[in-house]
């Protein structure tokens, strides 16, 4: 998808569709000089009420051969301006209509929402998104978007800030859309780590990939217990942006599993499939990595993602195993599928020894339990730091994603003692998100850290407002937006 800010007429210029928001009832003014091009059809229909205002209501005028623009979508967004969150969802409900439909080249009309363009380009941007997959067939969607006024007035210095902001967010997410979307076999831990060392190298960010023997000898041993059923070797990925001066360190660290079969605690053969999007956190570091190096804030950000598989074989490793951290902890294998807080406790407490960051933040699809909380609304928040906690809560607040905190009570952490290891990987039936955030914890070396849980909303089976069936690309943009929160 290529996007253009133009400052050319957009109501002369050629494309499948002139779209044109408008707010309580009226239309912008910019749409004038095109509406009296087309014998004032356009007002005619507004003053005959057939023009929807309601929120998402989306008209459709043809216009005469010799006009740019095929047709002049007019989308409605209700009576009162809409916050962020509905104008993105909006736009993006309106994009996806327009692309199914076979439009490839799109303007649109900034003048009414020049205060929100990064919301709209978000929307407009991840509306239109699809995964490419691997069907010979490519259906025609939309391929270029066309930014300006209808009329081609000036609009305000700030709209190019907020229209490349949004661009650099939208893309990330859909980066990370892309990764979670791509099949298991495809998307190795190796291949992960490629695509994040290419993602680096077409910017300011470094990028060093831990191979199996580095993780050996690093002493990983969780990380290469959850790996040792599998062939494929795993990656610890690290993403490194450097703002340029003395300041704090921030680790991202994502759940980076590419498959999860459950290992020998087996999971069942229903949806099983789905378990390719076990890798929904380290995506999400992968694309706030992106976006951070982009926009440059003023703090330094390691993102960490630990890439492995899950599976079953002689060599895998079994309940009543005990296994070794890099930090010394032992931990007891209760079950074989709790393996998102195996790894991510080895990279958290390689992170705490050999990166000495001031902040700890992982994010995982780590629980089902997190699902049967909070449904596939919000992702579960834990933490034991207020501050650190409510920069999370600030940023999602920015981002519009939501999160929602759960309690941290160190009794729950109780269930996590074993009786021949340090800590167990599993911790009963109940409380299953706070307790798998708990156990993670006991790994970050008593520094400020929090924990989300994503495994509700990594993930959908609609096609609903700037979600699309698959991937969803969540806490890109919040993790993206943590480092100005806290700053702040
Ligand atoms: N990857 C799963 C969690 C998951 C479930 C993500 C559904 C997305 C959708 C995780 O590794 C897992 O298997 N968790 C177990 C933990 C349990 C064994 C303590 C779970 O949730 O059942
Ligand atoms: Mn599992
Ligand atoms: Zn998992």
């Amino acid at each position: 998808m290529q996007i253009s800010l133009t400052e050319r007429a957009l109501g002369t210029l050629d494309c499948d569709a002139l779209l044109v928001t408008f707010t309580g009832g009226e239309l912008p003014s910019s749409l004038k000089t095109l509406d009296e091009t087309m014998g004032g059809q356009i007002s005619r229909l507004m003053k005959a009420g057939r023009l929807s205002a309601e929120r998402g209501a989306m008209s459709e005028i043809f216009t005469p051969e010799d006009v740019g623009p095929v047709r002049v979508v007019l989308l409605g967004l209700g009576e009162q301006e809409l916050d962020p969150v509905q104008l993105r969802d909006a736009c993006a409900d309106a994009l996806r209509g327009l692309s199914c439909r076979g439009m490839e080249r799109i303007a649109v009309d900034l003048s009414a929402v020049q205060t929100q363009a990064r919301a709209l380009v978000e929307g407009l941007l991840l509306g239109a998104y699809r995964f490419r997959g691997y069907a010979d067939e490519q259906k025609p969607g939309v391929n270029l978007l066309l930014l300006g006024s209808v009329d081609g007035s000036p609009l305000p210095g700030s709209v190019e800030e907020a229209v490349r902001q949004g661009e650099i967010s939208g893309r990330a997410v859909i980066a990370a859309r892309d990764l979670v979307n791509e099949p298991g076999n495809r998307l190795t831990p190796s291949a992960f780590a490629e695509r994040a060392s290419d993602m680096a190298s077409e910017r300011d960010l470094s990028c060093t990939v831990f191979d199996e023997h580095d993780l050996k000898e690093m002493g990983m041993g969780l990380l290469l217990g959850v790996s040792a059923g599998s062939a494929e070797p795993p990656r610890l990925i690290e993403l490194r942006y450097e703002c340029g001066h003395d300041a704090p360190t921030l680790v991202l660290a994502g759940k980076g599993l590419t498959f999860d079969s459950g290992g020998i605690s087996l999971k069942s053969r229903e949806n099983m499939g789905a378990m390719k999007m076990d890798m929904g956190g380290g995506a999400a570091v992968f694309g706030a990595m992106q976006v951070l190096a982009d926009l440059r804030p003023g703090m330094n950000v390691v993102g960490l993602i630990c890439a492995s598989e899950n599976l079953p074989d002689g060599r895998a490793q079994k309940p009543g195993d005990v296994v070794q951290a890099c930090n010394g902890m032992t931990v007891e294998i209760i079950s074989t599928d709790a393996e998102g807080r195996l790894v991510l406790a080895d990279v958290l407490a390689d992170a705490v020894g050999r990166l000495s960051p001031d902040w700890i933040v992982d994010v995982a699809t780590l629980t089902g339990s997190a699902s049967v909380a909070l449904g596939d609304q919000a992702a579960a928040l834990v933490s034991d730091n207020d501050d650190l906690a409510g920069a999370i809560e600030r940023a999602a607040a920015a981002s519009g994603e939501k999160v929602w905190r759960l309690p941290a009570y160190s009794e729950y952490a109780e269930a996590l003692k074993s009786d021949v290891a340090d800590l167990k990987n599993s911790g009963g039936k109940t409380a299953g998100t706070i307790k798998g955030g708990l156990f993670i914890r006991a790994f970050a070396g008593g520094l400020p850290w929090a924990h989300l849980d994503i495994a509700g909303v990594a993930w959908t089976d609609r096609d609903k407002g700037i979600h699309s069936k698959g991937g969803t690309g969540y806490a890109v943009r919040t993790l993206a937006a943590l480092p100005d929160a806290m700053m702040t």
